[in-house]
């Protein structure tokens, strides 16, 4: 039987954030999307367990977390720092030379092959120690004969644990879980599934799969087999694309903003064209400038929801250059959309 692991990093940022400043292990503390000067209209990005028992979860603004926890420490999202962690991790798991799939930028899935359950579950643990020896960071990894089921079982293991789920152990342990737990349903295919009642994995498996490749497509028939415990999916060997950008040296250096837009507006226009080539969305936006002097400085913004919009990407792009564009003449610029995942009827779109 062919096995998946995937491997989920623990906390992530805010795991990253432990990493270089370690005073703040274990402490409550969150990761929030504006910057410090702005951290009362922040969002949660994610914090550590110990201020999860709090209360305190991703997505919850830091106004309401300070309510919960009097004091709490506020970090300013570093997303350039979490994505060169997160490819360090990349690189690390990438080595054991199986088919590896980033999926996010704390996610990953394995292709390991035909292998029992045991040696699958005992080079889970290898591959989590070494993740932890080598690069500092906690993580979480599931086991099972697809990415989907491997993801879940991920899940049921955190943190900082190893879940195995077995082919024959699947039917049961789908079928009171809610349809939203299956990776690729969002919201939308969620109240989509719910209109027709359907609410758990176990109804959904007992559908008529014609009804439902008329209301899904193709993406029906998926949902129709992994309810039923079959996981087609394909572990593809994407590896290189935890970000996707461009940049340009100038013709000369300038300051004149018109200018440097102007340059941008090419550079997004073709950064967007190869995140949709790759059937992807991305979830923030970074821009670079490179000044005469050759001091560089990048500004990124995280974006609540994934997207694959030109005019988003360029809009906010636009926004972060005025920020880096004053006095100093500008030699190059670059725009990066980065928090990339693969785009497959799934999520909220703007
Ligand atoms: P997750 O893997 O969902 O969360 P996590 O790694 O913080 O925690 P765990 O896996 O142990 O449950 O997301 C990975 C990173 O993505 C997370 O560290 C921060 C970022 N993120 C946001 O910016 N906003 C969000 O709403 C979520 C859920 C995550
Ligand atoms: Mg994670």
């Amino acid at each position: 039987m062919p096995l998946v692991l995937f491997i989920d990093m623990d906390y992530f940022f805010a795991a990253c954030e432990e990493l270089r400043h370690p005073d703040l292990k274990g402490k409550p503390f969150v990761v929030g999307s504006a910057p410090l000067k702005n951290k009362d209209r922040g969002v949660v990005e994610t914090c550590n367990y110990e201020t999860r028992k709090l209360g305190v979860h991703s997505a919850l603004p830091y106004s309401q977390a300070l309510k919960l926890v009097p004091g709490l420490v506020y970090l300013e999202s570093d997303d350039r720092y979490y994505m060169e962690m997160s490819e360090k991790v990349m690189k690390t798991l990438k080595e054991y030379g199986f088919r590896t799939e980033v999926i996010s930028i704390d996610e990953a899935a394995l292709d390991i092959g035909e292998m029992s359950y045991e040696k699958a579950e005992e080079l889970a643990k290898e591959v989590k120690e070494k993740v932890n020896s080598s690069i500092g960071l906690p993580c979480t990894i599931g086991v099972s004969i697809g990415k989907v089921y491997a993801k879940m079982a991920c899940d049921t293991a955190k943190p900082n644990g190893i879940g195995v789920l077995r082919k024959e152990e699947l039917k049961d342990f789908l079928k009171d879980k809610k349809v939203g737990a299956l990776l690729g349903v969002g919201r939308k295919t969620a109240e989509k599934l719910e209109s027709m009642k359907i609410k758990t994995i176990g109804e959904l498996s007992k559908m008529d799969p014609n009804v439902l490749i008329d209301s899904f497509g193709a993406f029906g028939k998926e949902l129709f087999l992994l309810a039923n415990g079959i996981d087609e999916s394909r572990i593809e060997d994407r590896y290189d694309v935890l970000s996707i950008g461009r940049e340009i040296t100038l013709d000369r250096y300038t300051n004149d903003i018109g200018q440097i837009t102007a340059a941008l507006e090419k550079l997004a226009k073709e950064t967007i064209e190869e995140v949709k080539k790759q059937q992807m969305w991305f979830k923030g936006v970074s821009v670079k400038v490179k000044y005469a002097d050759l001091a560089e400085r990048i500004k990124n913004r995280s974006l609540s929801n994934y997207s694959d919009s030109f005019e988003l990407a360029y809009g906010i792009s636009q926004e972060l250059l005025k920020t880096l564009v004053k006095d100093k003449p500008v030699r190059k610029v670059g725009i990066r959309v980065y928090a990339l995942e693969l785009r497959k009827g799934q999520r909220t779109i703007f």
